[in-house]
């Protein structure tokens, strides 16, 4: 099955498209503050965003699913991703799917991500038919641990981070046993 877009209260979720979205991703990637817990920290060069842009495009095009645009509906303003995709950077846990979230600093404190990921949850249950989801998070990354605990993911392992010297959590919902 695939995934659709999405509107919730506040937000539009749309397939990740090339031309539209890779702007507002070259800016979030920019900002030191959004990647902190990512990319060793460094921001991503504008190359390495349409880069990055091309992937999540090409996740949809390979599974039929993906990472959503959010698009902040009072304002027309898109300030990030959320979604569902394999988490390819992790070998051990790449068939897995992961709901990821990463938004631009001037729009966190609204709840969005949390809004969002709530859409992603209940599209991996509804239209994906999974009964489970995982968020891999950095130890010391509090906001997304707070997303992924409002979402009722709980903390399931620690282990190496795959790509650089550090542990990388492991958070998990079973889809199942939630209503
Ligand atoms: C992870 C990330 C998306 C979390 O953003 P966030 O704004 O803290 O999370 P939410 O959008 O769910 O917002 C929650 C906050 O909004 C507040 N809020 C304000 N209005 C709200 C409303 N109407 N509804 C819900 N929450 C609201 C909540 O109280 C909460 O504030 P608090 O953190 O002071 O408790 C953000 O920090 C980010 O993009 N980080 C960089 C990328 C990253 O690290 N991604 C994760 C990789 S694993």
């Amino acid at each position: 099955m695939a995934l659709s877009d999405v509107t919730t209260e506040r937000l539009q979720l749309s397939r990740w498209d090339v031309a539209l979205h890779t702007p507002a991703l070259t800016r979030l990637n920019a900002c030191p503050v959004a990647v902190r817990y990512l990319n060793d920290g460094v921001p991503y060069t504008a190359p390495e965003s349409a880069a990055q842009s091309r992937r999540f495009a090409a996740h949809w095009e390979q599974h039929g699913f993906g990472l959503w645009a959010v698009r902040v509906r009072a304002t027309g303003e898109v300030i990030g991703f959320t979604g569902l995709s394999h988490p390819l950077w992790f070998p051990r846990v790449a068939h897995e799917v992961e709901v990821g979230w990463r938004l631009h600093p001037s729009a966190w404190g609204n709840g969005y991500a949390t809004e969002a990921g709530r859409a992603a949850v209940a599209a991996a249950r509804t239209s994906l038919g999974l009964s489970r989801l995982i968020a891999v998070i950095d130890p010391e990354n509090v906001a997304s641990i707070a997303v992924a605990k409002r979402l009722g993911f709980g903390r399931e392992s620690v282990g190496a981070h795959p790509q650089r010297p550090g542990t990388i959590e492991l958070y998990a919902l079973h889809l199942a046993a939630t209503p």
